[in-house]
């Protein structure tokens, strides 16, 4: 969930001056650099730092850098090497372009077009990370698919048993009376039998696609809800901060999946505060290419280890001993069936931060937000 630093780059020259000043004019624009002057410098900084772009003159000392630039990537094949020269022509361009690499400079160049060709090298970067996380996203979707047709086969008897769950809470209602000050407690157990009785709906229905999107509903709603219900409950020792917009932010989604996904969130808190951290919830308005709701669940547990991390939105993954690994699996299916990304890592001052964005649409009196 950090906010992912540029890639380093790996300037590979002879002439001393040049590089060390190429690498102090990156720097003043955000780049961080490794120098080498020679080819064994050049692949030991490789081979020990996460560099992904290098910069590299065709002639080191007495060695061919096309020829370099191949070792190069034959120590990682995802680099990306520009191939800089003073002797610009057809045949070291060819060389350079056989040799792998992305680009090509002539020296002399000016920083804007050296610039011009790293952002070119971060867009690729950028579209390999994207390309990654929807493979990801793939794959948890096809597991998706097959836990609810799992969960299919269950949830008849599941519904039954929610139906007595229903029913009996129903004649509690009824008999305590609205004024009674149990009669919350029963309307919250109540609201959470239908809640659950819409999952098992949705997760039956998970395989049939097409289905039209819901209404739009203002998220605040379901989110305070939520929070209100867990906090009087399940989380009565945890502190739970909670910050709306001021303004409605309509979503077209299923309230009960939304009270959902943040029980989900909060309990998970919860189990790793031992119950007495202390939870930030937040909606807010995002715009980014687009308009989009943000829920952001902060708590300052221990966080998730990398490995933890990387599994978390797998379904049936869980480190609990009676947990079932359906918590962030569910909300990555609600986030995805509408639109939306969804995360959980940790957060830069320690603790997890899960962040929820699905795509807003208009405020109610029509305008765009
Ligand atoms: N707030 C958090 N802090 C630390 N680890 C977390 C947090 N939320 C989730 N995790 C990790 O991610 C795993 C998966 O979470 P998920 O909610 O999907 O399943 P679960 O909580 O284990 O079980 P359940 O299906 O009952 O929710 C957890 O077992 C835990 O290891
Ligand atoms: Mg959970």
């Amino acid at each position: 969930m950090t906010v992912t630093p540029r890639p380093k780059v790996l300037i590979v020259d002879d002439e001393r001056d040049f590089a060390v000043s190429t690498a102090r004019a990156l720097a003043l624009e955000g780049i961080t650099c490794l120098i080498a002057h020679d080819s064994a410098t050049a692949l030991a900084q490789l081979t020990e730092n996460p560099a992904m772009i290098a910069l590299v003159d065709i002639r080191i000392r007495h060695e061919d850098g096309t020829q370099l630039a191949a070792r190069l990537r034959a120590v990682r094949p995802e680099l990306l090497v520009i191939i800089m020269t003073a002797y610009a022509s057809i045949d070291s361009a060819v060389a350079a372009m056989h040799a792998g690499a992305h680009d090509y400079l002539s020296k002399p160049f000016f920083l804007d077009e050296l610039m011009r060709a790293l952002n070119r090298c971060f867009e690729v970067l950028a579209l390999r990370e994207d390309k990654a996380r929807a493979e990801q996203d793939l794959a948890i979707l096809r597991q998706l698919e097959a836990t609810s047709r799992l969960a299919t086969g269950l949830s008849h008897d599941f519904n039954n048993m929610l139906a007595v769950i229903q029913a009996n809470v129903s004649v509690i209602l009824d008999r305590l009376g609205p004024d009674h000050a149990l009669a919350a407690y029963a309307d919250d157990a109540d609201r959470a039998a239908r809640a659950a009785a819409e999952l098992v709906a949705r997760l039956m229905n998970f395989t049939r696609s097409g289905q039209a999107l819901p209404e739009p509903i203002d998220l605040r709603e379901p989110v305070a809800t939520a929070c209100r219900m867990m906090q009087h409950t399940l989380c009565v020792d945890m502190r739970i901060a909670l910050d709306l917009p001021d303004v409605p932010l309509l979503v077209p989604v299923a309230p009960t999946m939304l009270e959902t996904a943040v029980v989900n969130l909060l309990i998970n808190a919860r189990d790793a505060t031992e119950g007495r951290g202390r939870v930030i919830v937040t909606l807010s308005l995002l715009r980014q290419g687009g308009n989009y709701a943000r829920l952001v669940v902060q708590d300052d547990g221990p966080g998730l280890s990398a490995e933890v991390e990387a599994m978390s939105l797998h379904p049936f993954f869980t480190t609990k001993p009676k947990g079932t690994g359906l918590g962030l699996p569910m909300i990555q299916q609600l986030a995805l069936a509408a639109g939306g990304a969804f995360r959980i890592g940790t957060a830069p001052e320690g603790g997890a931060r899960a962040v929820l964005d699905l795509p807003a649409t208009t405020q109610p009196d029509g305008e765009n937000m």
